[in-house]
């Protein structure tokens, strides 16, 4: 083959190398760029005076890995590359993840840098994978300590965010020094199917030696210098501006077209092999930029044709002075080899020329990230809880790195599903997202949450609060038990299988003893209290009625019914607005008149049904003697000093006085009209205990002691 074999091999990594170049500023083009110094101390930032932009600390970015400077040796290098003087590493953990949020549907380059400079002062060259969400980006392998390298990929996310993760291959930790992302116009850079790795970018015939990028490159491409040092090699330049039509979206910069190469022969052409250092086929995207430099004379003309393996692909071509031509291919058959060839044709006075190249490879991200839905309530999960172990990045993809705790159904390249997931043995305390929830419910989720003491499912908690330790005894940990489909199935078949739900206006199929009415007034109160006090973030029941309360076969209560709770913002208001819901009867009249609603509304509703459970009455009735509600029913009995007629009447009197005092003292305190005189539901369960403590010393009721709830440390409501 004859002509200058100018680049033999040349194109031999994937990463550039990055020289600096001074430029002058300009901020606003930069709309939508994301630019993130790793490793930078949290929340701290800094204006890049060399590109005129800002870059940001990763902290809000990433969960893990370690921040360290570089070596104080290579400091000098970084002088105008400030984003190199820290890197973040991810010692711990096989795959470690950013998540940056993008605008979807927006194509975007996003570019991820690596200057080693001997942070971890081992001198060791680190080699690793960098993954694009689920799919393998590419590998990285640290050649120079002192050189920075970079990897790009062109992308138009499907998701509000996407995840860049560094993945750990061999006994190297893996290390990145900035994250850049740069939104392009959505008509540049079209692929038939997947998204572009940049295999090189180079500016021809550079005068400066210095990479172009932003502001000159208003995408900030980094064009990298490329001088063919040969006798055989003119180099040309222009001090005059080259402009690009209208219809060129790919907006290359003047600097880095007002430079080309040519060779000094006439009547060679330029040959470029690009050598495909994986044994693979790819299918390699070529964008050539083309301008005449040179004011021709009139018996002066230069006009080529492009081949591509012997094959003739574009021309002829004479590009226009000062104007650029960007030739580039749609889509271009793939070969370990691929030689590129700019020959003069006809008679053409002058050498073809080039000003600069840009070489791609199109990737199949084949992989789809996991249902949106599913990662929603894996974040909430994970941001609930703050479990950390290796759940960075996509739930479920790629397949080798799919979540602890998780399995996930494949089909194809459809979002893969979480098909189970295991809370177990976290010591998890808060509430399972309704979502999870739900699809645990419609049996398309398996979800195991046994061995968390303080987690809670939509439908009940139970658990352990601070050093206060309230132990629900076995069976009624079983109903709080938190396999929700199993909770969710046992309560229907409770609530069906019994018209021993004991409560319902009154009309009951047998009379329960007082200690029984005492307990299930215990347990119904530590589910609120667990509610509200066990679960994170709190959660307000809003419907707590006595039809709520379901009893086993041994009258043991728990809460159902949890269609209305709402978790309340922790560390902001205490109180959430929202529409009135509830059951008339039971609403707490402030929450009624304000829609102001705190944990005190749920301690009205309990005051109501613990009247209703020593009154054995509805909570409205309809008679000629009162006006209704069994609140002022209760009042006015209370006024003619008439206990005996207060406490159901089928008990013939068989129950203890002076608890019998106490229940509706506190009963009444529940249902106090200003929420700051109702007790919490802390206070509540602790004095229902002692009734229940001096009840059971001074009595001989028949309660069976080993379903009572154990407790200690509860300190007694001081009355
Ligand atoms: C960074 O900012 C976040 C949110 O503003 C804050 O929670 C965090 O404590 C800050 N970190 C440091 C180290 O200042
Ligand atoms: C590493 O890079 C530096 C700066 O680019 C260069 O001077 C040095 O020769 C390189 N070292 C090796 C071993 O290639
Ligand atoms: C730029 O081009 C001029 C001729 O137009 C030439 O004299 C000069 O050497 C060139 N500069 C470089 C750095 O190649
Ligand atoms: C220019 O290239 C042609 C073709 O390769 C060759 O025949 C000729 O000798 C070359 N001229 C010079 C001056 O090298
Ligand atoms: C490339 O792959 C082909 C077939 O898969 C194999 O025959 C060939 O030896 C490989 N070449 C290299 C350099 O690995
Ligand atoms: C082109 O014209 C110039 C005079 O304008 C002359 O010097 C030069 O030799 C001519 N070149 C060719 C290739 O004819
Ligand atoms: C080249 O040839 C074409 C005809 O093929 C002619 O029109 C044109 O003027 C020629 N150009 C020069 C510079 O001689
Ligand atoms: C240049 O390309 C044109 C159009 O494809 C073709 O007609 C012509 O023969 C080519 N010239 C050479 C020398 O290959
Ligand atoms: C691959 O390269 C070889 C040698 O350059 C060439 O013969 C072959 O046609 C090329 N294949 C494709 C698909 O371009
Ligand atoms: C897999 O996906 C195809 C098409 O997307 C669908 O028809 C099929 O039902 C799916 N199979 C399973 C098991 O979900
Ligand atoms: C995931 O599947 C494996 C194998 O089928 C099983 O052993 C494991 O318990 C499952 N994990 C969960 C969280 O269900």
């Amino acid at each position: 083959m004859t002509g200058i074999r100018m680049l033999r091999h040349f194109f031999l990594t994937f990463l550039g190398i990055l020289a600096l170049e001074v430029l002058v500023h300009g901020q606003d083009q930069a709309a939508g760029f994301i630019s993130i110094d790793c490793g930078l101390p949290p929340n701290t930032s800094y204006l890049n005076p060399f590109l005129g932009l800002v870059y940001t600390s990763d902290s809000s970015y990433v969960e893990t890995g370690v921040s360290s400077s570089i070596a104080t040796e290579f400091l000098a290098d970084s002088v105008d590359q400030q984003e190199y003087r820290y890197v973040r590493s991810f010692p711990e953990g096989v795959r470690n993840c950013y998540k940056i949020e993008v605008a979807k549907g927006t194509k975007y380059l996003i570019r991820a840098t690596f200057f080693y400079g001997n942070y971890d002062g081992q001198y060791k060259l680190p080699a690793f994978d960098l993954y694009f969400g689920p799919n393998k980006w590419l590998s990285v392998q640290i050649r120079n300590v002192s050189k920075s390298v970079f990897a790009e990929i062109i992308n138009i996310p499907t998701l509000n965010y996407v995840h860049v993760c560094l993945v750990k291959t061999e006994s190297s930790t893996p290390f990145v020094s900035a994250l850049e992302l740069r939104p392009l116009r959505n008509d540049n850079y079209v692929t038939e199917s997947g998204s572009l790795v940049l295999f090189n970018r180079v500016d021809m015939g550079s005068v400066t030696n210095g990479n172009v990028r932003f502001p000159d490159d208003v995408y900030d491409r980094i064009w990298i210098p490329f001088n063919f040092n040969r006798w055989s090699v003119l180099n040309l330049n222009t001090s005059q501006t080259v402009d690009y039509g209208i219809h060129n979206a790919f907006l290359p910069p003047s600097a880095v077209m007002s430079t080309a190469a040519a060779p000094t022969n006439d009547s060679e052409p330029i040959v470029i092999d690009i050598y495909n250092p994986q044994n693979e086929s790819l299918a390699i995207y070529y964008y050539m930029y083309l301008a005449e430099i040179v004011k021709l004379e009139a018996n002066q003309s230069r006009v080529f044709n492009i081949s591509l393996n012997g094959q003739p692909w574009v021309g002829p071509i004479s590009p226009n002075y000062l104007h650029t031509t960007t030739a580039y291919s749609k889509s271009a058959a793939s070969n370990q080899t691929n030689e590129i060839s700019i020959f003069k044709v006809g008679n053409s006075t002058l050498p073809p020329l080039l000003n600069a190249l840009e070489v791609y490879y199109e990737v199949d991200l084949k992989q789809s990230p996991t249902d949106q839905g599913d990662v929603d309530a894996m974040m909430d999960i994970k941001s609930t809880y703050g479990i950390s172990r290796n759940w960075q990045g996509d739930p479920c993809a790629p397949e080798d790195y799919v979540w602890e705790g998780l399995n996930c159904s494949y089909n194809g390249t459809a979002p893969p599903r979480i098909i189970s997931l295991d809370l177990s043995g976290n010591h998890l305390t808060g509430n399972v997202p309704s979502e999870l929830y739900a699809r645990a419910h419609s049996g398309s989720l398996s979800l195991r949450v046994d061995d968390n003491p303080g987690l809670c499912i939509s439908v009940s908690c139970e658990g352990k609060r601070n050093n206060t330790v309230v132990k629900v005894v076995a069976s009624i940990a079983a109903v709080f038990v938190l396999v929700a489909v199993l909770v969710v199935v046992a309560l229907c078949i409770f609530k069906r299988g019994k018209d021993q739900v004991i409560f319902s206006n009154g009309a009951y199929p047998h009379t329960l003893d007082w200690g029984t009415r005492i307990r299930i007034a215990i347990e119904a109160a530590q589910g609120l209290e667990y509610l509200h006090n066990g679960c994170k973030p709190p959660i307000i029941h809003r419907d707590v009625k006595t039809t709520n309360i379901l009893l086993t076969e041994k009258f043991q209560a728990k809460l159902s019914d949890f269609g209305l709770s709402r978790t309340f913002p922790v560390e902001t208001d205490s109180h959430v607005s929202t529409v009135a819901a509830g059951t008339p009867g039971y609403l707490d009249p402030e929450y009624w008149g304000t829609n102001w609603l705190t944990e005190k509304s749920d301690v009205y509703s309990f005051g109501v049904v613990l009247l209703e459970i020593i009154t054995s009455r509805a909570v409205i009735v309809k008679d000629n003697e009162t006006n209704g509600h069994i609140i002022d029913w209760v009042r006015s009995v209370i006024e003619m000093g008439d206990i005996k007629s207060i406490i159901d009447p089928k008990l013939h009197g068989s129950y203890d006085v002076n608890s019998g005092w106490r229940v509706i003292e506190l009963a009444l305190s529940c249902v106090s009209t200003s929420p700051a005189d109702r007790p919490s539901m802390y206070q509540v369960v602790a004095e229902l205990n002692e009734c229940f403590a001096t009840l059971t010393r001074e009595s001989n009721d028949s309660v069976e002691l080993m379903s009572l709830p154990e407790h200690s440390g509860l300190t007694p409501l001081v009355r």
